[in-house]
């Protein structure tokens, strides 16, 4: 591979959306930012300098960082913030991975603005195995917010109450025509005729997970998180925060100057509000040779593709026909047996009200989320700094809970007590431990699907179902032959998901719910991965720049 070089100069910006213009943190001036391109095997040397007020990170969402977790970028996770006026160069090699991902900030709410593309190739003269695509086009669904994001989630903490929502969503930095005076500001895709488009949809969304549509189009689901897929036609996507889809748009061979809506709105089935705006964006065949204006197709024909906003059968259905391609080319490598077995829970949960307070939660309480009733605290310096100069005293403890600390209907009524642990807490894997994960959605404050995010690896997806994980019957409808990869995984509302991943990489992974609330509430640990004999089994020392605390 070669290397490539990127220079992201974080500074604020003046926009206008929504008829109000605000200052957001970009990088270089854009938004959505600036699109990383790479091959397979190439070198990435990212120097990122902050000119803006607050701390920021970068994340490089869902690249496997293979000995690399310097470079990975969750605050106090792998590394100190860069500071203002600092700077700090992300190093990494992409391997064994090819299509769609995305980079985003990843300190607080950051990323509400700071998050673009990542597109990585496949090998010079290896081609996709599917049609090669007349054009390809990245499609970021995104929020936005009229007030400044990092004052709505710290008074959120403040109160215990949950944030307010965005005020629209967008395609591409774009609310679309159905957002208070966005004519203007509407992505608009021009397409030709017979031709097949390769869409990169990304959601980069804060909260909500989302259904994408096309009037009157079908799309081919080819790829997911950047491993390919068995291909599958499907008129509505579901793409939670953190994941990414490849699909293949044929376009009509007749349409001439006819405009099709393309549309995205929540899928939510929690208990909280959530954004049910829908950001359109417009899909626009035109005879090269006729500059007359297209027509727009009326908006009816949208509703009748977007599923409901809380239609989990949908959503169970649209997961369940993912599987990878497992081709000799491109074999599924699924484990096929287990060193650890883990059961975490996953859900809200509550916080006393510091003494003197008025909260916003349920009797006067804060509002939490845990996993295995732990609510995790981010500490003050870098776990993978504290884990590699072994100081990892009064930084972490190694007692994260392998399964709940009390047996309950997960998915019934709640227990009495719905009172969160606190702590900074890991689970330690020696080299090359085969994991199988089981995370189970509990309904404390209400069933709700989430979105996890694990980082350093792809892991398989072996099963899911609703309702409460059955240890003894559910491993035995596991799919071990061709499970989907990913880095991000939907805990379907009111049921489980299982996983599996071989921690062949040394460092610190963060994983979290890829709902940027829930994770403010808690909702994440970390992984601790050992290194093991061989050199090429080392995580080598931090880079000279890395930040500092
Ligand atoms: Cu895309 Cu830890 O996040």
């Amino acid at each position: 591979g070669v290397t490539r070089h990127y220079k992201f100069d974080i500074k604020m910006q003046n926009m206008t959306r929504l008829c109000q213009t605000k200052s957001i943190v970009t990088v270089n001036g854009q938004l959505p930012g600036p699109r990383i391109i790479a091959r397979e095997g190439d070198r990435l040397l990212i120097e990122v300098v902050n000119n803006v007020q607050y701390n920021v990170t970068i994340h490089w969402h869902g690249v496997r960082q293979l000995r690399s977790g310097w470079a990975d970028g969750p605050a106090y996770i792998t590394q100190c913030p860069i500071q203002t006026g600092q700077a700090y160069v992300y190093n990494f090699t992409v391997t064994g991975q090819r299509g769609t991902l995305f980079w985003h900030a990843h300190i607080s709410w950051l990323r509400a603005t700071l998050y673009g593309p990542i597109v990585i190739l496949p090998k010079k003269h290896a081609s996709y195995p599917f049609p090669q695509p007349f054009k390809e086009v990245p499609i970021v669904f995104g929020e936005w917010w009229k007030a400044d994001t990092e004052t709505i989630i710290n008074q959120a903490l403040k109160t215990g109450g949950a944030p307010n929502v965005s005020d629209a969503f967008t395609i591409n930095g774009f609310p679309g025509p159905l957002s208070n005076c966005s004519t203007k500001d509407t992505f608009k895709l021009k397409v030709k005729p017979g031709k097949t488009y390769l869409l990169r949809l990304i959601n980069a969304a804060l909260n909500d997970e989302l259904f994408f549509s096309i009037a009157n189009h079908t799309l081919t689901i080819v790829e997911t998180d950047a491993i390919y897929v068995k291909p599958f036609k499907t008129h509505t996507v579901l793409i939670t925060p953190g994941q990414t889809t490849n699909v293949l748009l044929r376009t009509k061979l007749k349409a001439p100057n006819v405009t099709f809506v393309m549309a995205a709105r929540p899928y939510a089935t929690g208990p909280g509000a959530f954004d049910n705006t829908t950001v359109t964006g417009l899909l626009e065949y035109a005879k090269p040779s006729s500059p007359s204006k297209p027509k727009a197709s009326k908006l009816p024909t949208l509703k009748a593709t977007l599923p409901k906003f809380n239609d989990t059968a949908f959503a169970m259905k649209f997961v369940q026909k993912l599987r990878s391609l497992n081709t000799a080319q491109f074999p599924t490598k699924v484990p096929q047996t287990v060193d650890k077995n883990f059961f975490f829970t996953v859900g809200l949960g509550l916080n006393p009200c510091p003494q003197n307070q008025t909260c916003q939660g349920p009797n006067n309480s804060m509002l939490a989320a845990s996993i295995n009733n732990v609510s995790f605290v981010m500490p003050s310096t870098a776990l993978l700094q504290a884990h590699f100069f072994k100081q990892s005293n009064g930084v972490f403890t190694t007692d994260f809970p392998t399964k709940p600390p009390s047996k309950f209907n997960y998915t019934g009524t709640p227990p009495n007590n719905s009172m969160v642990n606190s702590g900074t807490k890991v689970v330690i894997l020696p080299f090359n431990t085969t994991v199988e994960l089981v995370m189970q959605d509990t309904s404390i404050i209400g069933a709700e699907s989430h979105p996890l995010h694990l980082h350093g690896f792809n892991f398989f997806v072996v099963g899911q179902g609703f309702g409460n994980f059955k240890p003894k019957r559910d491993p035995k409808n596991f799919n071990l032959v061709d499970p989907v990869e990913r880095n991000t995984v939907g805990v379907p509302s009111g049921g489980w998901v299982a996983i599996r991943f071989v921690a062949d990489n040394p460092g610190v992974w963060f994983m979290h719910c890829h709902l940027e609330v829930h994770t403010s509430w808690g909702l994440k640990m970390a992984w601790v991965v050992m290194d093991g004999k061989g050199r090429k089994q080392k995580l080598p020392p931090p880079p000279a720049d890395l930040p500092k605390c």
